[in-house]
This record gives C-alpha cells, structure tokens and sequence, in this order.
C-alpha cells in the first residue's frame, strides 16, 4: 500500500462511516453528512441520524438540510489549536482534518529551530496550517484568493488567543504574490501551498493546477532563504498523483539544495469500519 499518513490527534473530530459517495462525521457535538467522491463502497447499512445533510443540487452547489437542531457555528479544538466551523454552501465546513498531519510536522520543524522562522503559506483558506505555524513560534503571510476566507483565518486565530502574533494576511493571486515578493527580494524559511484543481484570483486569475503549479514552485524556489526548513505541496486533484509532485520537488528543489523528499497519501480512519478514506497527497520536502 503507498504510504499513507492518518491524522490521528483529533479529538473533537471523528469520521463515522462512509459509502454510497458520503461520509458522516461529527464535528465537536454535531454530525453532518455530505457527499464524498471517494467512498465508492456501499455502506451497507442504515446511517445514524446526523443534525445536518448536504443535498447536491443539479444545477451545482447544493443545500443543507437540518434534522436536528444545529448553530450556524460553532468551536472544535485540535490540541491547542482551536477553529471555527460553518457549514457553507459548497458542502465545506470551514477545515480540512486530514491536514492535521502537515500542522504537526510544521510546528515540530519550526519549534525545533530555537528563532522565529519566515513561514509563508498559499491557498491559505481558513487558516489551519497558518495557525498551527504561529503557535510553534512562526511569522506567518496568509495568502488566499477570497476575502471571506481571509476573514475567517483571522477569526480563527483570534480564537486560539493568538490575534497578537506576526501574522501577514494578503487577499491576492498566489502567483502575482509570489513574483511581487520575488521583486522585492523578500526570503522564507518554509513554504506551504494547498492549491485547488481549479480556482480564481480576486481579479479573476485563472488557477489551473495542472497548467500552473510547475511555474509556482519554480517561483516559489527563489524565496526559500539559504537555509530553509521544508517545502509543503498539499493537492486533492485528481489529475495529479505523488508521483508528480515528487518530480517536480526533485527537480526544483532537491537537485539544487539537496535535502530530502518524501510524499504519501493522507487519509482518515473511517470508525465504523477501521478502514481509512483518501484525503488526497502531501509532497515535503526538507533540508
Ligand atoms: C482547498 S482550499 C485550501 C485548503 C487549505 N490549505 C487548508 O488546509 O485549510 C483552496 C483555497 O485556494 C484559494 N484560491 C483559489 N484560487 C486561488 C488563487 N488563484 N490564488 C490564491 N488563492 C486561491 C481558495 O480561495 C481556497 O481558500
């Protein structure tokens, strides 16, 4: 089996049970269900009762519908991280916990290097990775597309206590970022970036994972300092595989700064069946 890394320190998140293309999780005190492309299987049996169900609608997005009653939102910790979470009209919920695994390995490499390291992290979203940097002793540069999402990564942590930390939040393109800190000659210790199939800038940039993400990584590459401490690329595409990533990563990375590389799957182990669900792929590479 290709290596897999399963988030396992949740406590305020569990994945219940999966099939029929959904999964069922509870999320704190409440449990929703939503669609999930991966789980092919069928699930065999009757769900329990979740508070919330997430309906697809033909013509795109969907709805919420509520069974029991639920807040529109409402806290879950992981560790001394703590996250808003709101169910959206896209089926999210506000936070992905397979990344738990990436937040773990980032606070460890950063609490490991005795000084405050420039981390910067793109497609930042609500802010997991960013707040996980920050308590370890980062100074972090939050970049993402949209504002609301900028806006819930700073409510975000606020609610961990940490509204005071060196936090940079920018609502830009990544690459129009990334080649203006080029410019301006500015260096990062450790880079993160969890991009999108497919996704838009502010000003209606056009992401395309497959198109775009070699020339990013290049870019990228020139604002790693001389010493760096890891490279993080997180994708959900389908398109791609870690095979891919570890490609480009040998190339622009290893090859001129040596180091070493290792990618794997993320998954979620599934409660009622041990079995664990694909959350997608992580590329790291570190020095
Ligand atoms: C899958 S989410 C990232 C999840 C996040 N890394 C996490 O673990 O919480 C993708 C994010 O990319 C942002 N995005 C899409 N296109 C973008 C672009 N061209 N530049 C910057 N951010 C973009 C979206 O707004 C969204 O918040």
């Amino acid at each position: 089996m290709a290596e897999v890394k399963i988030a396992r320190g949740w406590k305020d998140y569990e994945l219940l049970m999966t099939g029929d293309g959904q999964k069922q999780e509870r999320w704190g005190e409440y449990v929703l269900r939503r669609p999930e492309p991966q789980a092919v299987w069928p699930l065999g049996k009757s769900w329990s009762l979740p508070h919330a169900v997430y309906h697809r609608s033909k013509s795109g997005g969907g709805y919420w519908e509520y069974l029991q009653k639920i807040p529109a939102k409402w806290q879950i910790q992981y560790k001394h991280l703590k996250f808003n979470i709101e169910p959206t009209g896209f089926k999210h919920t506000g936070l992905f916990p397979e990344q738990a695994v990436n937040w773990d390995f980032a606070m460890d490499k950063i609490s490991s290097v005795g000084r405050n390291p420039e981390i910067l992290n793109l497609f930042a979203y609500t802010g997991g990775a960013t707040a996980a940097c920050a308590s370890a002793g980062a100074a972090v540069c939050h970049v993402d597309a949209a504002k609301g999402m900028v806006a819930r990564a700073k409510n975000n942590l606020a609610l961990s206590g940490m509204a005071g930390k060196p936090v940079r939040f920018i609502v830009d393109d990544a690459i129009k970022f990334v080649k203006r800190e080029i410019r301006r000659g500015r260096k990062y210790d450790g880079i993160i970036m969890d991009p999108p199939a497919y996704g838009r800038g502010p000003s209606g940039e056009l992401w395309k994972i497959e198109d775009t993400l070699y020339e990013l990584v290049e870019l990228c590459a020139e604002l790693l300092c001389d010493n760096p401490l890891f490279f993080i690329i997180n994708s959900y595409a389908s398109t791609l595989s870690p095979l891919l990533i570890e490609n480009i990563m040998g190339l622009l990375l290893l090859k001129p700064l040596g180091g070493s590389i290792e990618t794997f799957e993320l998954g979620l182990e599934i409660k009622d069946t041990g079995m664990v669900l694909p959350c997608g792929f992580t590329g790291r590479w570190k020095k």
